[in-house]
């Protein structure tokens, strides 16, 4: 090259005028060229992340029968999703349990009466495909090598670090390590608590994402579609518990949860599979023990001024829960 050729000459004592005016000129269109190409790949990702990489997704999914909005470009339904949030959450809902999931999720809730369960919502520019079907939440949630955690916000990235962020053999050693800390074998599952993690579901859906392309079920998943294992619809289904699906009914529980559940994953509060929640036993031993040392000074009844509200955003109580206590 005629960069070379000049350090060659320089060091040798003999460089041009003219090879300098050449090279010079070469240097320049050398940096332009450079910076065409930065220019030019750039558009094109950006445009590929925003447009046609949506696209394509989007057709692939309507060819496999799913339903759900045509995508907007960069936001998709996020707008219309934080708008149904916000007017959802703006007042209480009567204390029933059937309208907990319309209020912490409205958006998908409206995709599913519009479109059906085979649906999808776009979360920006990646479409994510509902799935409720209990053989595919085990499926996906046994295959964590396939199926990694979706990644959320930077804010979300910031808030959820250490194992729950980790992938493959880092989180499989991570997991090993920690497992034994947590094993409580005499531990049994209380119904009452097994009940209220049905109903009010605290982590309501789990997402998953698809690298790869994978093979779920009769679906052909392409790479960038994300997945929303949908907990607290699976926990609600009147077609798995029944027509008292949305009554508080800890006796469904008495015989153990694969009794209740006839061995599907159809109750997976925790998660499921070997990703499955590491401090599930410590989380219903707290909530045993706080319940016991409180039953065990006080009777507690609902206080007039609770007002039902379960809010988003790992479920609570919008307003608070307040109690009256009553010394025993
Ligand atoms: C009622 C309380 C709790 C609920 C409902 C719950 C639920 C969950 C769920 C659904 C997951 C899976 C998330 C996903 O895969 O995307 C998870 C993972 C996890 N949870 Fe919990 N959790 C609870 C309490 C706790 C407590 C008390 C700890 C620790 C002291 C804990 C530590 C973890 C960790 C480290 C993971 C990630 C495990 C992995 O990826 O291998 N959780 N939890």
């Amino acid at each position: 090259m005629k960069f070379g050729i000049i350090t060659l000459e320089a060091s040798e004592g003999r460089i041009s005028f003219f090879n300098m005016e050449i090279s010079y000129y070469n240097l320049k269109i050398a940096i332009f060229s450079f910076a065409i190409i930065f220019v030019l790949r750039w558009t094109w990702r950006i445009l590929n992340y925003v447009w046609f990489k949506p696209k394509k997704l989007e057709k692939q999914l309507r060819q496999q029968g799913l339903k759900g909005n045509s995508y907007k470009l960069l936001y998709g339904d996020m707008k219309e999703m934080k708008m149904m949030i916000e007017e959802a959450t703006s007042k209480p809902i009567n204390f029933s349990h059937d309208l907990i999931w319309p209020r912490i999720n409205p958006f998908i809730h409206k995709t599913i009466t519009n479109y059906g369960k085979n649906c999808f919502v776009w979360i920006g520019p990646k479409p994510a495909v509902l799935i409720t079907e209990p053989k595919l939440i085990r499926e996906v949630l046994t295959k964590n090598y396939v199926y990694h955690k979706a990644r959320g916000s930077p804010l979300l990235k910031l808030a959820i670090s250490g194992l729950a962020a980790h992938e493959k053999d880092k989180w499989a050693t991570h997991r090993r390590i920690l497992n034994p800390a947590f094993h409580f074998d005499k531990l049994k599952v209380t119904m009452i608590l097994n009940e209220v993690l049905r109903l009010y579901t605290s982590v309501y859906a789990i997402n998953r994402m698809v690298n790869t392309e994978t093979k779920l079920g009769d679906l052909c998943l392409p790479s960038g579609v994300q997945l929303i294992l949908a907990t607290m619809l699976v926990h609600h289904d009147t077609e798995i518990w029944g027509d008292d699906a949305m009554e508080f009914m800890p006796e469904r529980f008495s015989e153990g949860i694969s009794k209740a559940t006839k061995g599907q994953v159809v109750f997976f509060p925790f998660s499921w599979g070997p990703r499955i929640c590491i401090g599930q036993n410590f989380a219903m031993l707290e909530a045993k023990m706080a319940m016991v040392m409180i039953l065990k000074h006080y009777a507690f009844e609902l206080s007039p001024s609770y007002a039902h509200a379960p809010h988003p955003l790992l479920l609570q109580p919008q307003y608070g829960a307040q109690l009256i206590m009553h010394k025993l």
